[in-house]
């Protein structure tokens, strides 16, 4: 159990990392270049910036980057740069995505849409590595289904505790 839990976080560690690492570098220019969409809505809204997807993304590769220096070590299963590469980037990218669907349904930017505002990164993460690296991803997370569900009940778990933690420290508006 414990090895289990150990294991979906270390393989999901860039996206773990480079989630976070979005609320710290973002600001600055919307992805959206402040632009609407044609219902007179913003198409992702102020809280997608480049800086955030920039310095999420390098913020998860040079971890993934870590992690396979030091994999020869660990008996947690090794990464490819593809996989440590769109785990970082998919995870910012499934979490605009969301931020494109809430927008058309009429949610503001930071409004709360439990479960879906902790797994959008998740289910990025893992679609771009399917895509891109399906045998890593086969290995890793396909064949191993528990490692599958641990991330799907730990995540949402990390995720609240990292928000409560930066909406204390000053550096997220809400709490979720
Ligand atoms: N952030 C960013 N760029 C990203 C992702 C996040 O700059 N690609 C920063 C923004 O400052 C954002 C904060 O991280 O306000 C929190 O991210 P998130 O909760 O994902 O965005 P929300 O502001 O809640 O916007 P949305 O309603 O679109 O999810
Ligand atoms: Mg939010």
């Amino acid at each position: 159990m414990l090895e289990i839990i150990i294991t979906a976080v270390w393989l999901m560690l860039p996206a773990y990392i480079s989630n976070p690492m979005a609320v710290v570098f973002g600001g600055g220019t919307p992805v959206d270049l402040g632009k609407n969409w044609k219902d007179g809505r913003r198409i992702l809204g102020d809280g997608k910036t480049f800086r955030g997807l920039i310095g999420g993304t390098v913020c998860g590769v040079i971890i993934g980057l870590i992690q396979m220096w030091f994999s020869p070590l660990v008996p947690l299963g090794s990464f490819t740069l593809t996989a440590v590469i769109t785990l970082s980037f998919g995870a910012l990218l499934g979490d605009m995505v969301k931020s494109f669907f809430k927008r058309r349904l009429g949610y503001s930017r930071g409004a709360k849409l439990p479960l879906i505002d902790q797994l959008d990164f998740v289910a990025g993460a893992w679609f771009l590595t399917y895509v891109f690296d399906p045998r890593w991803f086969s290995e890793n997370f396909l064949s191993s289904p528990w490692i599958i569900i641990t991330v799907l009940i730990l995540t949402p778990l990390f995720h609240r505790l990292t928000n409560i933690f930066g909406y204390y420290i000053k550096l997220k508006k809400e709490p979720w």
